[in-house]
């Protein structure tokens, strides 16, 4: 589309500014998993020796299934939203009983885990085996928006939807760098709050920025 060179920019920026972080080292989707869960509600500085403390314990799929949940929930102490860890215990088993203990490749099958939603599928399918799903998160919401200056309600049940397809226009080949590299430009550079717009990579494409109402962007009706 007339839009990927958006796309190409981002990778670009990602190649030389992406955040050094444990689970870029790895293309395990044990791993990749563990971390998306972690991370979705949780701030990388938060949450770091939690992950790291988990995956040490916890190294695999069949590890992971055969502790007890009270282990997993000591583990998980601190960060919050129990039930996240109560599916990742399950999701486990699910993995072992279902999977032969070998993590599945196809989104669709991913999405089945307990606990898992499209985001997650779509994150662990991309960077882990090259899937072409958008993970699609508040990050998303926000830099499509102001790069748009799109006033699509994001509190909308079709917000979703809306910006999976808009995100499509943008969207280059390395659909796992990109998704990485949207959610670092979200929560360094294009942040809710005074985003630091100055380097962007994408400023001279911002629509928001050249009208300067980036703080109107994106648009929730309700909380
Ligand atoms: N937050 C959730 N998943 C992440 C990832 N893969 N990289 C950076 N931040 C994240």
């Amino acid at each position: 589309s007339d839009f990927l060179h958006l796309g190409n920019k981002l990778l670009h920026w990602y190649s030389q500014n992406a955040r050094d972080l444990p689970f870029r080292k790895t293309r395990d989707p044990y791993k990749i998993w563990i971390c998306e869960i972690v991370f979705q509600q949780t701030r990388i500085s938060q949450g770091l020796n939690h992950y790291n403390n988990f995956v040490d314990r916890f190294p695999d799929v069949k590890t992971l299934a055969e502790a007890s949940e009270d282990e997993v929930l000591l583990y998980w102490k601190g960060l919050g939203y129990y039930s996240r860890a109560i599916n990742i215990h399950k999701a486990a088993k699910q993995i072992m009983s279902d999977y032969t203990g070998v993590f599945p490749s196809e989104y669709d099958e991913i999405l089945k885990l307990k606990g898992v939603g499209k985001y997650t599928a779509a994150a662990i399918s991309s960077i882990c085996f090259n899937g072409k799903m958008p993970a699609v998160d508040g990050n998303f919401y926000r830099v499509l928006s102001r790069v748009f200056a799109d006033d699509f309600d994001i509190s909308s049940s079709r917000a979703f939807a809306y910006f999976s397809e808009l995100s499509q226009l943008i969207i280059p080949d390395n659909v796992g760098d990109f998704n990485q590299a949207m959610m670092d430009l979200g929560s360094e550079i294009c942040k809710p709050r005074n985003p630091v717009c100055l380097e962007c990579p994408l400023n001279k494409d911002c629509l928001a920025f050249s009208l300067n109402k980036t703080h109107e962007f994106p648009v929730k009706t309700k909380k």
